[in-house]
């Protein structure tokens, strides 16, 4: 996730994208950069770190200019650095671009580019954009353009400009947010509205397949082959605080409404076309490598860790290496039995984590083999690490992890499954049936959050209970303990979670009647026992809301309310029910009128001990 602007009008263009560029710092903070054609040059200067950086360089030398483009990134392919930042260009400065997104085949067309003789400045996968322009360009810069769009594969909104062309900016959207800010002799281009409120509220809200070409005094809009489209006005009545969470009140809960896009995003490049593979470009692991591994330990904290176990199960199951999880705060100290047969595998949204950098660090002081997942390119973890796997989360703002531990899921899912097609552990069959659930997952979230009247009504009628639990069995036990963190944290309900089984082993004495009690019950392998578990809750009186998969018709004869979650195979159906259990906490949160965003005592990255 990036946030990227346009400017063309008769104002100054750097005023404007500066601004924008504020107002979309959220979407991605590494390194920012803008363009601005000043008359006869391209004038481009970026910065790594925040937007103050840029800033900064741009003190007392800031371009006149009224047309420009702007970017604030959040990394994808090559670290933050000043090359990596956009815009980028094509060999000879002529066309300039900024993009949000991933550019999947950006590999074999660099490749192809070079044996042209271009020349590349960064390791981005964007910068094969301008060159492609380059390549195409004949006169009709739109006509480059959609050449372009017509190569590359991929999720993108970009923004193009041109010093051949100094009258216009061409934008165009592929699974990437974009809009266009209607002016007075002047218009606007950005990643979402926040940006452009204060100048307009008049807009167009580009589709997937659109290309708009935006001159001071017209937009047109046309498909990728140049159809003309014809396109209704949105005026945007929302406030500029509401606009920066894209017209959701939290940026909790935008988030958990990112989480088919995110999940999409960290399975894109992974998932061998045809379906029957997963592949990491990132990793070079061999089946000698993995067979020379007694086993593998995962360290993280809070969701990261609860991510974590449910990697376990995955590997455990699908690749049969043993592995051990621990939280980071406790591994570093307790002289754990890590050597040159282990791999050390940390997870971490942040990737600055203190306790699980230090973790990191100690495994391999110990000489272990170190993998990071993690979620912010060029994190002190990632950096730390001997190597790393990227969730594409794009930024979490809320305090509350949501978006991150549902790609962390589908990562380690991915990873679990390589290394069993590497170890030859999972048949081509079983393997090829996973693939197929595996592409579904995305849908099956956007399903599971098309209803949540039910869940406001839960989280209204228990809301104001002071204790919950949350059982389960197997990876339901897993989900029900992040079910059960995201509801301490954001509504201060004092929330546990249990292995079913262990129930009567002394949390039974806490169960009496009225007490809210959250079963899941998807794992078919143990389901019957689950049934039994929650019959022993129910004949203690307690409320049961169960969540299990469609089609479950035995469920609805032992609780008292169900929240059904598209089917799947038990082993992916832990990205499916951790969805109600993430807008539960949200709406008790509502209910009792906490602060959703920012908790009490936490904060979003603890960098401290
Ligand atoms: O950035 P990290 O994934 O390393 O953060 C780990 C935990 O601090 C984090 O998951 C925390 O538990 C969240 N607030 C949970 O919602």
């Amino acid at each position: 996730m990036c946030g990227i602007v346009g400017y063309i009008g008769n104002k100054s263009a750097a005023t404007f994208l500066l601004d924008g560029l504020t107002k979309l710092e959220y979407r991605g903070y590494d390194s920012a950069g803008i363009a601005i054609f000043d008359g006869q040059n391209v004038f481009i200067e970026k910065a790594v770190g925040r937007l103050d950086a840029l800033k900064e360089k741009l003190k007392g030398r800031t371009p006149e200019g009224v047309i420009g483009i702007g970017h604030t990134r959040w990394a994808t392919h090559g670290r933050p650095s000043d090359q990596n930042a956009h815009p980028h260009t094509d060999c000879h400065g002529d066309f300039v671009v900024v993009h949000n997104g991933i550019i999947e085949n950006f590999m074999p067309l660099k490749e192809q580019l070079i044996a042209k003789g271009h020349h590349f400045a960064s390791e981005t996968d964007t910068e094969v954009i301008p060159h492609l322009v380059e390549e195409f360009y004949r006169g009709d810069f739109a006509e480059a353009v959609r050449a372009v769009l017509n190569r590359i594969e991929g999720s993108y909104s970009l923004v193009f400009m041109s010093k051949k062309h100094p009258d216009t900016l061409i934008c165009a959207k592929q699974d990437n947010p974009l809009v266009v800010g209607l002016g007075d002799g002047e218009n606007f281009i950005a990643s979402d509205i926040p940006a452009i409120i204060n100048r307009t509220r008049r807009t167009y809200i580009l589709n997937d397949g659109e290309v708009a070409i935006v001159k001071r005094d017209s937009v047109s809009i046309t498909d990728r082959r140049g159809n003309a489209v014809d396109k209704k006005i949105f005026h945007v009545n929302w406030n500029a605080e509401a606009a920066e969470k894209g017209g959701y009140e939290h940026f909790m809960l935008k988030e958990i409404n990112e989480q088919p896009k995110a999940v999409r995003d960290t399975m894109s490049k992974r998932v061998v076309k045809g379906g029957d593979r997963i592949v990491f470009d990132e990793l070079n692991w061999t089946t000698e490598f993995l067979n020379g591994l007694d086993k593998v330990y995962i360290v993280a904290c809070g969701t990261a860790y609860h991510a974590g176990l449910v990697g376990k199960f995955y590997i455990e199951k699908l690749a049969r290496i043993l592995v051990e999880v621990d939280l980071a705060s406790e591994f570093r100290y307790r002289d754990p039995i890590v050597d040159d047969k282990t791999l050390v595998i940390v997870i971490s949204q942040s990737g600055e984590t203190s306790d699980t950098l230090a973790a990191l660090k100690e495994s391999k002081r110990r000489g272990a083999k170190t993998l990071a997942v993690t979620n912010v390119v060029g994190s002190s973890i990632a950096r730390e690490a001997e190597q790393v796997v990227h969730t594409w989360a794009g930024p979490e703002i809320a305090v509350a992890s949501t978006k991150a531990y549902t790609t962390q899921l589908i990562l380690m899912f991915m990873l679990a499954l390589y290394m069993a097609q590497l170890r030859s552990t999972v048949s081509e069959e079983r393997s090829r049936e996973l693939i197929g659930l595996l592409k579904k997952i995305p849908a099956q979230i956007s399903e599971t959050l098309s209803d949540v009247e039910p869940i406001k009504t839960f989280a209204r009628r228990y809301g104001f209970n002071e204790d919950v639990f949350y059982i389960g069995r197997s990876l339901d036990y897993d989900v029900a303990l992040e079910g059960a963190l995201k509801l301490k944290e954001i509504s201060y309900i004092h929330a546990e979670a249990y292995a079913s089984g262990e129930l009567k082993h002394g949390t039974l004495a806490l169960i009496v009647e009225g007490v809210p009690v959250i079963a899941l019950a998807t794992q078919k392998s143990v389901y019957d026992k689950t049934i039994s578990n929650i019959k022993e809750v129910k004949a203690r009186d307690a409320i049961v809301i169960g969540i299990a998969a469609d089609g479950d018709k035995e469920i609805e004869k032992v609780v008292d309310h169900v929240m059904f979650v598209p089917d799947t195979d038990e082993l992916l159906i832990p990205l499916l029910t951790v969805v109600p259990l993430q807008l539960l906490a949200y709406y008790a949160a509502i209910t009792r009128g906490c602060d959703v965003d920012k908790p009490r005592n936490l904060a979003k990255s603890v960098t401290v001990e």
